[in-house]
């Protein structure tokens, strides 16, 4: 792919997207733009973004359309985006939301990586999953930071999401099923989907992505 780099990943709540896009952002220079990071920045600041999205948030429902679309156009035309692209994590997850990114940017999509893990591999990992409250990285039970529970990045306190509690996980996963998937064979007629199986080692896994980044020819 020539830069700038224009790339959304899709996949299930806990398929690693997060995980990946960190490394994926700092291997190739360009902005990670995560909707569940800039809306739990909103939420920590108690800006009126925040306040309209926290409701939302910790039931596992959706944000309203309208609310992300406004915050994600705004993000990508800021200049680091314009010219070096961006890499969305978490962000088109309805139709509305992918066809305001078709219309409303001049920025179009390149490629969509559909990072697919099976429903009770994503089920374990969100439940052990834990975050840095300061800078967000992610760690699990069986991965911790050095000293339990500082973050080794910034020393903040490494909690447990509330979306990670157990009606919201299910909640967000059958939203998935019904209004994300979808979006799959949408990218798929388009020509720009790639399928990367994301239940492996997070390097092979994060190998896999860099190879489908290098298979776009525009
Ligand atoms: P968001 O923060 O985007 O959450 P999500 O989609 O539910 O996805 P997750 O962050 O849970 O999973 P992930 O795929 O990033 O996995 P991770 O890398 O952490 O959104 C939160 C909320 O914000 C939404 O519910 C909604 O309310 C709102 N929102 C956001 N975007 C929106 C939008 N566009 N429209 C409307 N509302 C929106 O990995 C998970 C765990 O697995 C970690 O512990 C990690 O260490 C581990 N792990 C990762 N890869 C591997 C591997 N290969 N092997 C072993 N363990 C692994
Ligand atoms: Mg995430
Ligand atoms: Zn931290």
């Amino acid at each position: 792919m020539n830069k700038p780099f224009r790339i959304a990943m899709l996949g299930k709540q806990g398929a690693g997207k997060g995980t990946q896009c960190s490394r994926i952002s700092e291997q190739f220079q360009i902005p990670h733009v995560s909707t569940g990071d800039m809306l739990r920045s909103a939420v920590k600041a108690g800006t009126e973004f925040g306040l309209r999205a926290s409701e939302f948030m910790e039931r596992g429902d959706l944000v309203p359309d309208e609310v992300i679309i406004g915050a994600v156009v705004e993000r990508l035309s800021q200049d680091d985006a314009v010219n070096s692209g961006y890499l969305l994590d978490g962000f088109p997850r309805t139709l509305a939301q992918a066809k305001a990114l078709d219309s409303a940017i001049d920025q179009a999509v390149k490629l969509v990586i559909n990072l697919e893990v099976a429903t009770d591999v994503v089920l374990e990992r969100l439940s052990s999953r834990r975050v840095c409250e300061g800078c967000g990285r992610t760690y699990s039970v069986s991965n911790p930071p050095t000293s339990p529970w500082h973050c080794d990045t910034c020393g903040g306190d490494v909690v447990q999401r509330a979306d990670d509690k157990p009606e919201a996980i299910s909640r967000r996963l059958a939203l998935y099923d019904e209004l994300t998937s979808p979006l799959i064979g949408w990218y798929s007629e388009k020509g720009i989907l790639v399928t990367v199986e994301g239940s492996g080692d997070l390097d092979i896994v994060t190998s896999n992505i860099v190879k489908a980044i290098h298979s776009v020819e525009a």
